[in-house]
């Protein structure tokens, strides 16, 4: 069946949207972007428009907002009377509440926000999801259709924890990266050259991901696993695991991306 979505904004996440689309077979699919890349010029079937003058009010199933915050922030009147209608809003923008969203396009207007993450341009991410109780079981499904098309998704009780839910898993890829970093300097410091610490450092977390991918099994026990009592690994994870050690940093980390999503949100 035809359900046309319309898609505003194709960089990193909205890319990573239209090809898990593109792939699942939904749409037609039109995409509003300034600079789109080579790469989606060569989608077939795929409309693009530069800017939103030449989009109708009408006849979309869904809209999904893929632009930076400030931008939503500065274009969100141009959709008001697009999302006033019966389309399905999807925002993905990050620290842009629900009652901003509301003031722009209505009361009466659907809007699903949601939080994906770039493995999902893998098909690997995963999106936390919420959408306020008189969200329909239609429009709840079709959300889930378009979102799981890029990977897992978790649906959260409240505007609240997306925001947390987006501190893990939107942010998260950037920790793992930043940790792969930590690693490889760690390496240099013990005098390996920097070429071969960051093979050892890039193989090893991607190993380890894999790993935790194919084994049911908690963290802990895949730690276990690797950490004789008394051994070498057990005695670099006593410093890591240490009061000051990363289960606080990354706590710190994970309030600091809310905060920053919480003065976005007011700005
Ligand atoms: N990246 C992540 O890991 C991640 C994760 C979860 C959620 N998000 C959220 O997803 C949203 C998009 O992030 P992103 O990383 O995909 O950003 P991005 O790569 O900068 O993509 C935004 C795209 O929108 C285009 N654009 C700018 N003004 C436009 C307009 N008026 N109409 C249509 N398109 C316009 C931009 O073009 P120009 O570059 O030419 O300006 C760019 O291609 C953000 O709100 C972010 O909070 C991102």
């Amino acid at each position: 069946m035809s359900m046309p979505i319309l898609i505003i904004g194709a960089g990193k996440m909205g890319t990573a949207l239209i090809r898990g689309w593109v792939k699942a077979g939904l749409g037609p699919i039109t995409v509003v972007e300034p600079n789109p890349s080579e790469t989606l010029k060569a989608v077939p079937g795929l409309v693009l428009l530069p800017d939103l003058t030449a989009v109708t009010a009408e006849g979309w199933r869904a809209c999904v907002v893929a632009l930076k915050p400030h931008i939503v922030r500065a274009e969100a009147d141009k959709l008001t009377a697009l999302a006033g209608g019966k389309t399905l809003m999807i925002s993905i923008a990050a620290g842009t509440p629900l009652a901003l969203l509301h003031s722009h396009w209505g009361e009466g207007a659907t809007i699903v926000r949601a939080m994906p993450n770039t493995p999902g341009s893998i098909a690997r991410g995963v999106t936390a999801i919420y959408a306020p109780a008189p969200i329909g079981p239609e429009d709840r499904a079709f959300a889930e259709t378009l979102l799981s098309s890029i990977g897992l998704t978790l649906w959260v009780d409240s505007e609240a924890l997306l925001d947390a839910a987006m501190a893990i898993s939107g942010c998260g890829p950037a920790y793992v990266f930043a940790l792969v970093e930590a690693m490889t300097k760690a390496g240099v410091a013990a005098g390996l050259p920097e070429e071969a610490a960051a093979k050892l450092a890039r193989a090893t977390v991607t190993g380890g991901g894999a790993l935790l991918d194919s084994d049911p099994r908690d963290p802990a026990a895949l730690i276990r696993d690797v950490a004789t009592p008394g051994g070498t690994t057990q005695a670099a994870i006593n410093v890591l695991c240490a009061d000051n050690g990363l289960p606080a940093l990354m706590t710190e980390a994970v309030l600091a991306a809310i905060g920053r999503a919480e003065e976005l949100a007011k700005s």
